[in-house]
């Protein structure tokens, strides 16, 4: 894992949004697997930002969203086929119809979660994952002791990330859904490239078992210890639990110029 500390989000979230650009420039028809959440949102604002200023042309870029509420459907403020929409897709010059979000509204849900799958594989894989991460470790949707070999599937929210979550249902947990639809663990693994995006001092316990912990269900996230390119931006007090944060920097900052982003 590559642990990149910058001393604010947006410091980070303009290093993911490069990596990511530098993919679209150099493959306009890449797979991007895109998340939700208020992590990645000063990634987006930046991506919109090179849009509308360099001219960062999506127009043959296919998203692949991490995961979706089950009984929301699209038009829900909550969902996160609306989230995506206020926050991306309507910014940019993304095709409609190479974009992916699982139907939460779907009556036959493992086969939509199967038709899934199969929709990520026709695309050839995705290029790139951008991910956040729980306060418990989840990325996607899945929660602690999810199969590390998971493929898109339900899941049954935890309490804790039903209340973490509240907050954008005006606080009402009663309001949260149960459920969701969520790529597997297994699935991201397969993508080429992970970028993890870490922001604030409730992070600091899931990335520092993350990074330097044990390779547990019980942290979902620390299986990108097993992927070959996976990348870790964080602000410093998502970073505050690191034991060896002062190598990360040391490392960071002697960067080869070629390697730099
Ligand atoms: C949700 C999403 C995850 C996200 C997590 C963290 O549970 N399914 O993809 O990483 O929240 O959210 P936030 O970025 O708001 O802390």
């Amino acid at each position: 894992m590559e642990i990149i500390i910058q001393p604010t989000p947006d410091a980070a979230s303009i290093i993911a949004a490069r990596i990511i650009a530098q993919l679209v420039r150099s493959k306009p028809d890449c797979v991007i697997g895109l998340a939700t959440g208020s992590t990645p949102i000063a990634t987006y604002n930046e991506l919109i930002r090179l849009h509308r200023e360099e001219g960062l042309d999506f127009s043959n870029v296919t998203t692949f969203n991490l995961d979706e509420y089950v009984g929301l459907p699209p038009e829900h403020p909550q969902s996160y086929h609306a989230f995506m929409q206020e926050h991306l897709f309507r910014h940019i010059n993304v095709s409609s119809k190479r974009i992916h979000i699982p139907n939460g509204m779907a009556k036959d849900v493992a086969g939509e979660c199967a038709r899934y799958e199969y929709a990520i594989r026709a695309a050839g894989g995705i290029d790139l994952q951008l991910l956040g991460i729980g306060s418990d470790g989840h990325i996607g949707f899945n929660e602690p002791t999810s199969s590390l070999a998971s493929r898109t599937r339900i899941k049954t929210l935890t309490e804790r990330t039903r209340e973490d979550n509240a907050r954008f249902f005006n606080g009402d947990l009663g309001q949260v859904p149960m459920h969701c639809i969520t790529m597997g663990v297994g699935t991201i693994m397969e993508c080429h490239q992970v970028l993890i995006l870490a922001f604030g001092a409730k992070k600091a316990q899931a990335i520092a078992e993350a990074v330097e912990g044990p390779i547990t269900a019980m942290n979902p996230a620390s299986i990108l210890q097993m992927h070959a390119v996976a990348k870790v931006l964080m602000d410093e007090p998502a970073a505050g639990s690191l034991r060896k944060r002062d190598y990360y920097r040391y490392v960071w900052e002697n960067k080869p110029t070629w390697q730099r982003v």
